[in-house]
């Protein structure tokens, strides 16, 4: 429920297509979803050190990272992930409208939530990434040993495990983090960005 009220938009002179005429590249957001451990953090920083040797500007918002700041006060209940990914894609949005290409990594991993995160940016602004990558080997690779204790019951509410994870029906791009090296994945992501003229 929206509790500003009597507030007035203020529209700036300088506009987000005056900040992005100083860049070589145009504005979006990248949404890497996927479970915990598909390699969302990885890809969307691996992308970003490849757009950064291209000049283009970029920023990353990371799940763990995030969850320490604007979103501290916020669990894994349906409830809080809904309002963690509507904080995060708001930030996302200033970001985009800054000139910059913005990158979220974040399991996200409800479908209704993903597409209102879709519905606040300009049409082809939003570019949605799944990382695929399955349960078994997310749970294998368990690199922050989250799959364990959610077996055991001593981490409630896990994706994948006690709570559900809404693969995209539809993403932009679909990349199988699960199989393929790295680079691979990088190079999918940024010819993906050339075929839709994000450079220039
Ligand atoms: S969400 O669902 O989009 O709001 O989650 P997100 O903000 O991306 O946070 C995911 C990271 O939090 C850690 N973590 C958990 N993940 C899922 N379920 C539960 N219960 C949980 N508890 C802690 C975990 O490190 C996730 O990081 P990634 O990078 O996805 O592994």
């Amino acid at each position: 429920m929206n509790k500003s009220t009597n507030t007035v938009w203020h529209s700036a002179t300088i506009t987000r297509a005056h900040r992005e005429q100083l860049n070589v590249h145009r504005s979006v957001v990248l949404w890497f979803t996927g479970l915990s451990g598909s390699g969302k953090s990885t890809l969307a920083h691996a992308v970003e050190d490849e757009l950064y040797q291209r000049s283009c500007r970029t920023f990353v918002l990371d799940g763990d990272n995030v969850r320490q700041g604007l979103c501290s006060d916020l669990g894994f209940s349906v409830q809080d992930r809904s309002e963690n990914i509507r904080r995060i894609s708001e930030a996302a949005k200033l970001l985009v409208e800054s000139g910059v290409i913005a990158m979220t990594a974040f399991i996200s991993p409800f479908r209704s939530d993903r597409q209102r995160a879709r519905s606040i940016f300009p049409h082809g602004d939003f570019i949605e990434i799944f990382c695929e990558a399955s349960l078994n080997v997310c749970e294998q690779r368990d690199v922050k040993g989250l799959y364990r204790r959610a077996r055991s019951g001593e981490v409630k509410e896990f994706t994948g495990i006690s709570s559900p994870y809404e693969a995209p029906a539809n993403p932009e791009l679909a990349v199988r983090t699960g199989e393929l090296p790295l680079e691979d994945c990088v190079a999918q992501v940024i010819e993906y960005l050339r075929q839709r003229n994000v450079f220039r």
